[in-house]
Formats: C-alpha cells, sequence, structure tokens
C-alpha cells in the first residue's frame, strides 16, 4: 500500500497524499496508486467527484527528488507511474476538487490545472521550480498556466520559482476560494457533495466541453521528452545532490 489514503464518501472519491513526514512529496507507487484509483473512478457508478487532498502541513513537495536523483544516476526503474498518472488526470471525466494546504510544489500545483474546483487554506504557497531544479514545466503546465494567468507570471513561476500566496492564486484564477486551513477539509467535502448532487450526465459533458483533452495529451508528450533529458543532465544531478546536502546548487 502506497502513502495515499483511498476513502469513499456520499459518492465522493477521496484522495488523500499521506507521507507528512516528507512534507508529502510523491513516489512512483504514490503516482501508481493515484492512476489507478482516477482510472477506476471513471467507470465507477458511486464515484461522481473525485477530491484531493493531503495529511500533514504541506499539501505536497512535489516528486520526490530521490527518485529523480535515481533516475538521474541510472538506477530509477522509470517514469511510467507519474505519465499514467499525468494521462489519467488529464482524460478524467470526474469533476475534480482539490484542497490545498501548505506548500504545493512542482506538481502539486501544475496538477491543480487539472482541477475543476480548487480551495486554498489561508497559508497555501504554490510554486513550480523546475527550472531550479534544473527541469522543464510538465502535465501540459507550459500550455495551461501562461494561458490560465498570462505568460509574464508563468515564467516568473517557472524560471525563477516564484512562490505564489493563497490570495494571489486566487486572484490569478488559480483557486476558487482561500479559507481557514481548520475548515478546508470540510469546505471541500461540502464542495464536492454540492458538485456530486447534480447531474452526473451533464457535470461531465460541461466538463469536457471546456477542456481540450488532446492539446493537453499531445502537451503532454512533448514536455515528456525534454523532461527525461533534463532529468539526466549534470545540472539536474548537481540540484538534486544540493538538496540531500541541504545547500544551495551551483550552476557555473
Ligand atoms: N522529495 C523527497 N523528500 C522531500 C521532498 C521531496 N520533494 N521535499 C521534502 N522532503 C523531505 C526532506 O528531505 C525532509 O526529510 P528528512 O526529515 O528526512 O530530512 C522532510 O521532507 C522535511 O522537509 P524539510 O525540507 O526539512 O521541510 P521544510 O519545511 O524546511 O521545507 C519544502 C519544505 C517543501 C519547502 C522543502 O523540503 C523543499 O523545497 N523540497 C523540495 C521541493 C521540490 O523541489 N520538489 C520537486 C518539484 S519538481
Amino acid at each position: 500500500m502506497s502513502d495515499i489514503h483511498v476513502e469513499r464518501a456520499d459518492k465522493v472519491l477521496v484522495l488523500s497524499f499521506a507521507r507528512p513526514s516528507k512534507k508529502n512529496a510523491i513516489t512512483d507507487a504514490m503516482y501508481a496508486t493515484l492512476a489507478d484509483e482516477l482510472e477506476a473512478a471513471e467507470t465507477d457508478p458511486d464515484v461522481r467527484v473525485v477530491l484531493i487532498r493531503a495529511e500533514g502541513d504541506a499539501f505536497t513537495a512535489g516528486n520526490d527528488l530521490a527518485d529523480f536523483a535515481a533516475v538521474n544516476a541510472g538506477n530509477g526503474s522509470s517514469v511510467r507511474n507519474v505519465e499514467r498518472f499525468l494521462r489519467a488526470l488529464t482524460a478524467a471525466t470526474r469533476p475534480i476538487v482539490a484542497a490545498v494546504q501548505g506548500i504545493a510544489v512542482g506538481v502539486g500545483t501544475t496538477l491543480l490545472l487539472h482541477c475543476d474546483y480548487v480551495l486554498l487554506g489561508d497559508a497555501a504557497v504554490l510554486t513550480t521550480p523546475f527550472v531550479n531544479l534544473a527541469l522543464v514545466p510538465e502535465a501540459a503546465s507550459s500550455l495551461l498556466l501562461p494561458l490560465r494567468i498570462g505568460h509574464a507570471r508563468a515564467f516568473s513561476m517557472f524560471v525563477l520559482g516564484e512562490r505564489v500566496t493563497a490570495d494571489t492564486a486566487v486572484a490569478w484564477g488559480l483557486g476558487n476560494r482561500v479559507v481557514p486551513t481548520a475548515s478546508l477539509d470540510d469546505e471541500a467535502m461540502t464542495a464536492a457533495r454540492r458538485i456530486a448532487a447534480q447531474p452526473l450526465g451533464a457535470v461531465t459533458a460541461t466538463k469536457k466541453l471546456m477542456r481540450d483533452v488532446s492539446a493537453m495529451a499531445a502537451r503532454i508528450e512533448v514536455e515528456g521528452v525534454q523532461f527525461r533529458e533534463r532529468l539526466k543532465s549534470a545540472e539536474a544531478r548537481e540540484a538534486f545532490v544540493a538538496f540531500a546536502e541541504r545547500r544551495k546548487p551551483v550552476f557555473t
């Protein structure tokens, strides 16, 4: 069993990041569970909405950097499960609600671009420091983030790793509402139940009309080629070693 907790309540599938000691950094096994659950939800009549949330004080610190370092060193098995997760997330017809508390790094932020209703705790911070790690954006975020918030803001998030607070995220259209962290889970479940009570056929048809899935899937393929190449670079190795050694990377 991976560090993803899976529960079902009131036609809502609740997927929780549950690796708080590592700030919910996502391992290959966690991506596998997320992909399995999203794929199964598509044909499960008891699932009308998916809710993604987290245990602990962080939403997620993004991809596990030890997994990245292993791929960089030629020891990683593959990045297959993250790719499977991204495909399932992009293709999901069930609406997805997200409850974000604390830090949401990398894929923790880019997955929100595929969610349909995003609630942010008042201490939430979104950040996509791909270039800080000598990587490139993924999850079709190179397409979706500039469309959502404009090129200048997206560039600053991707290339300088600019951190975006909850209030700013909502002002930029990255979330629906900011709520006190203490009531985040209750508010998210209330939102999920409200969506679940709507007619499922019309909800999924509306979501489908709002999203160009083939354009997103095509962008994920293109990003993936670059991402896998960057992941094996010397500059990425320096970024991963620096994180493990708790120092700033030197890219000169
Ligand atoms: N992968 C693996 N482990 C991670 C991790 C990640 N992405 N993020 C945090 N951790 C681990 C830390 O190594 C630490 O483990 P340890 O207690 O065994 O030493 C633990 O989680 C707590 O992290 P710490 O850095 O001490 O917490 P913090 O509150 O000072 O900082 C973050 C939290 C998320 C800001 C910081 O950990 C961070 O920048 N992580 C890397 C994020 C990242 O670059 N993700 C990839 C994006 S593509």
